[in-house]
């Protein structure tokens, strides 16, 4: 242990792609003599990554700035400086109102300057004055953070594609993380190895719309996201690849193709649809409908018949009638989804849905959102049902909570907890399901029949 070593904490919400970003930040501050900590009181810098989805999300980041002003407050009294950062989508909507409202934030820095961190930091050590970067520049971040090398476990995410193009009417993603890129399939590819030759065994490629990925092939040309897929596919160690999130609308021929002939392609798609009615639909201009929707479903299935799916659902879309929410839990119910996550709809400033007429009154949203939630439980607890007795492929990711337990995971992203040697961890291996619980499933290793 280092008595000199600088610490860092850093505060991750919103999406998985904060959790990628807040990884690679940790990354690109390790040559400065930055480690991890869990305290933040312990940390010479605090990074908060922020999500500004909703109302919520944001509020969340303001009451963590006034807890972490009585740290820095305490330590500065001690003699020990703290910079605090704030980054993420908050960061990059709200720059200046971050800075307004929480004067003591020291550095103000948007998703896509994460490789300008260092000299940022620089700046701020020296500077009195906060440091904002919230421009999207022009050289590439993925060019210009350090190699992501993997320390992971047996899971991880790879961030392929970036930003937004599709304007939902209610999203404020195309305003915080910009137009939509894709890396060029030879960065993701090495990547991928890296990660495989670190020991992960499952890859969840991430994207805000990770199905729109078309990029530069290795050799030049251009490939769509399902050949990717086949080429990641093809790495001799990776066990299993995930990716989240997709839009309906690129679903290609080929990605269905893919799921029904891949089988490290695991048969889970988190597919939002966000409401059931034509009517809600256009006015979020998803830019598809309800019927569009079941058919891209069906064909899915038709490929892979065990395919389980997952959605995001907003209620309360202004506009949202009674009848339109009934439509939303008639698709609920038709598709079956295995599990899901409802919002209210929350107006976000500069949207065009949040100055839309016909805004849906609180206690109807709430009222909505429960009995949307009581019929996704009911769902996902029957889902959990069907794999009672069934023998599964688990990737065994670490020791479960209690000793001689491993914790993994199903095909359908069930956790799954069994007895089980240490050994194991990183294979996937065959575990009878002995009984569903409403979010995850207990089971047993699967013996070898000795005789016939
Ligand atoms: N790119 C993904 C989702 C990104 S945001 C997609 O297109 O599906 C994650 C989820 O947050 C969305 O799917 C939506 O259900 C929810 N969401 C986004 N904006 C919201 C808002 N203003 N109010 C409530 N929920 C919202
Ligand atoms: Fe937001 Fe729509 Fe883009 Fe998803 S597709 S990130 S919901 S604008
Ligand atoms: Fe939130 Fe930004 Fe992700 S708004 S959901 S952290 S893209």
């Amino acid at each position: 242990m280092s008595g000199s070593a600088k610490k860092l904490h850093v505060i991750t919400w919103g999406c998985q792609m904060n959790v990628y970003d807040s990884g690679r930040m940790a990354d690109v501050l390790a040559p400065l003599g930055y480690a991890p900590t869990a305290a933040p009181d312990d940390a010479d810098m605090v990074i908060l990554n922020t999500c500004h989805i909703r109302e919520r999300a944001e509020e969340k980041v303001f009451s963590e700035l006034g807890r972490l002003r009585l740290v820095q407050q305490a330590r500065a009294a001690a003699g020990r400086r703290t910079i605090l950062a704030v980054a993420g989508c908050v960061a990059q909507a709200e720059g200046e109102e971050v800075l307004a409202r929480a004067p003591y934030v020291d550095i103000v820095l948007g998703p896509q300057t994460y490789h300008r961190l260092p000299e940022m930091v620089a700046r701020a050590s020296r500077a009195a004055g906060a440091v904002i970067e919230t421009d999207f520049p022009a050289e590439d971040k993925f060019d210009h953070l350090p190699a992501n090398d993997g320390k992971h476990g047996i899971t991880a995410f790879l961030t392929i594609q970036e930003g937004c193009d599709k304007f939902c009417a209610f999203c404020v993603v195309p305003y915080t993380r910009g137009a939509e890129v894709s890396r060029p399939a030879r960065a993701v590819l090495a990547e991928a190895r890296t990660l495989i030759a670190a020991g992960v065994r499952e890859i969840t490629l991430l994207g805000q719309n990770v199905n729109a990925w078309h990029g530069q092939a290795p050799d030049g040309g251009t490939w769509s996201f399902a050949q990717l897929l086949r080429a990641l596919a093809a790495l001799p160690g990776l066990l299993r690849i995930r990716y989240t999130t997709s839009h309906p609308r690129d679903v290609r021929d080929d990605l269905i193709e893919a799921h029904r002939d891949e089988p490290k392609l695991m048969p889970f798609l988190h597919l939002p649809v966000q409401s059931g009615s034509d009517r809600v639909l256009a006015a979020m201009n998803r830019r598809h409908t309800a019927a569009d929707y079941r058919a891209t479903v069906d064909r899915l299935r038709a490929g892979r018949p065990d395919l389980a799916l997952s959605s995001d659902f907003i209620v309360g879309h202004p506009g949202e009638t009674d009848a339109d929410f009934r439509a939303t839990l008639d698709l609920v119910r038709d598709i079956g989804f295995a599990q899901a996550f409802s919002f209210k709809y929350s107006p976000r400033p500069g949207t065009p849905a949040a100055s839309a007429p016909k805004q849906v009154p609180g206690p109807v949203k709430d009222a909505r959102l429960q009995e949307l939630l009581a019929l996704l439980r009911q769902l996902q607890a029957e889902f959990n049902r069907r794999t009672e007795g069934l023998v599964l492929p688990v990737l065994l990711t670490g020791p479960g909570r209690k000793p001689g337990q491993l914790a993994g995971r199903s095909p359908y992203l069930q956790p799954v907890h069994l007895p089980g040697p240490i050994a194991l961890i990183g294979t996937e291996t065959q575990v009878r399901i002995v009984r569903a619980h409403p979010n995850s499933l207990t089971g047993t290793l699967q013996q070898e029949k000795l005789t016939a």
